[in-house]
């Protein structure tokens, strides 16, 4: 172990743990400095408000939910910690996303390792977009299924690769709706057009699109019109939201499966009640306070405009999630260090989370940010890619 981590370490790819303390407007407390915090998915800023009061009280300040908020589920959902708060809540959430039903999981990781590695087995195929989440790429191993992995975002290589397989085999697409370390948006049109075609099954994972897309925060596939065309819907309640937890949505069937084999669902203490009761919160706010989505992709909007007048590699960007492309492990994180020592939370993304070569700062905004910060944070980031050398 030794020996690995001081590779690492040789690398520029060593990780370690900084002490942060969320403070307001997008503003954190990281090893006792006050920083603008640019590296969270709290897209919304709606974690901030558990800062202010205890969260039984905020609760309680709303309408009541539930008379039993407690911190502790005791059990699994299937033996005994299945509490009312969580078949009423799920069934009031499939109606928002516009399915049958909808399924509560601890956290996102759990649900994709669960879901994919429940629906698919050794005798299928998966095509998976080469920069799908990390929770996708283990639910795939997880499932023993064939592994075929698409260029990214291209819809050409999935069908060159999808010709190759037997018709009758069992066929899963799976990518994200956004990029989390890209900012890129898949082509989910022609992902449904491919699926239909060859009788395929479609899986979305929506992290950083749900909460902030479509009319009331419902998600890009519903912003699209495709509810109905996707088999599995998966979203979280950990970054727009800003709570913890996620779900999946889908129809009745697939959710009754999920009960019955996802062992990431069966074997595990359900969320605590009061987990649920603060996510119904911020869905409140989510549905009806839909200026903090509009200020978060007119402020998102801004800075990349900004970045790439300066002359930075953005990539595809098309969202909330900026990334600023070094390449160097070395020179990222140099660029990540002197921000922070200017007061800006940017944190350096290495592989192997990325692909070689192309370490970057994963800038994301927060509908809280001010306006005024966001211009400083862009005269720092100028200063210090003129000095590192990182413009193109
Ligand atoms: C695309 C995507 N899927 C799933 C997850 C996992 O979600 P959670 O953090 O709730 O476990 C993440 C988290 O970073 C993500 O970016």
């Amino acid at each position: 172990m030794q020996e690995e981590l001081k590779q690492l370490e040789q690398k520029s790819q060593l990780r370690s743990l900084h002490e942060t303390t969320i403070l307001e407007n997008g503003w954190i407390l990281r090893d006792g400095k006050k920083m603008l915090n640019l590296a969270s998915n709290d897209y919304l800023g709606l974690s901030e408000r558990f800062n202010k009061t205890n969260v039984t009280e905020l609760i309680e300040e709303e309408e009541p939910i539930s008379s039993s908020l407690r911190f502790g589920s005791t059990a699994s959902r299937l033996i005994v910690g299945n509490d009312p708060i969580y078949r009423e809540f799920e069934t009031q959430f499939a109606s928002f996303k516009g399915t049958e039903d909808c399924l509560v999981f601890s956290s996102g990781y759990m649900a994709n390792v669960g879901v994919i590695s429940s629906i698919i087995g050794r005798k299928d195929v998966v095509f998976s977009d080469r920069l799908n989440h990390a929770s996708i790429i283990d639910g795939i191993i997880l499932s023993r299924a064939e592994n075929k992995r698409y260029r990214h975002r291209d819809v050409e290589h999935l069908e060159y690769l999808l010709k190759k397989v037997d018709l009758n085999q069992k066929k899963l697409i799976v990518t994200d709706s956004i990029f989390s370390m890209d900012g890129s948006v898949a082509p989910l049109k022609q992902l449904v057009e491919l699926k239909n075609k060859y009788g395929a099954m479609l899986m979305v994972d929506e992290a950083h699109s749900g909460g902030i897309y479509g009319m009331k925060g419902q998600g890009l596939v519903h912003a699209l019109g495709l509810t109905d065309e996707v088999d599995i819907l998966m979203g979280t309640f950990s970054k727009a939201y800003g709570c913890y937890g996620a779900y999946i949505a889908g129809d009745s069937i697939l959710i009754q499966y999920l009960m019955n084999k996802a062992r990431s669902f069966i074997f595990t203490t359900a969320l605590p009640p009061i987990n649920i009761a603060a996510i119904k919160q911020n869905w409140c706010r989510v549905k009806s306070e839909n200026w903090r989505q509009k200020l978060l992709l007119e402020k998102s909007a801004w800075f990349k405009q900004q970045l790439q007048s300066r002359g930075f590699n953005i990539g595809e960007s098309e969202s909330q999630i900026i990334p600023l492309i070094v390449g160097d492990n070395k020179k990222t994180m140099e660029f990540s260090t002197l921000l922070q020592e200017k007061g800006v939370a940017a944190v350096a993304i290495r592989p192997p989370t990325v692909p070689e070569d192309t370490a970057r700062i994963r800038f994301t905004i927060m509908s809280s940010h001010q306006d005024e910060d966001l211009k400083k944070v862009i005269e720092y980031i100028d200063e210090v890619g003129e000095c590192l050398k990182v413009k193109k």
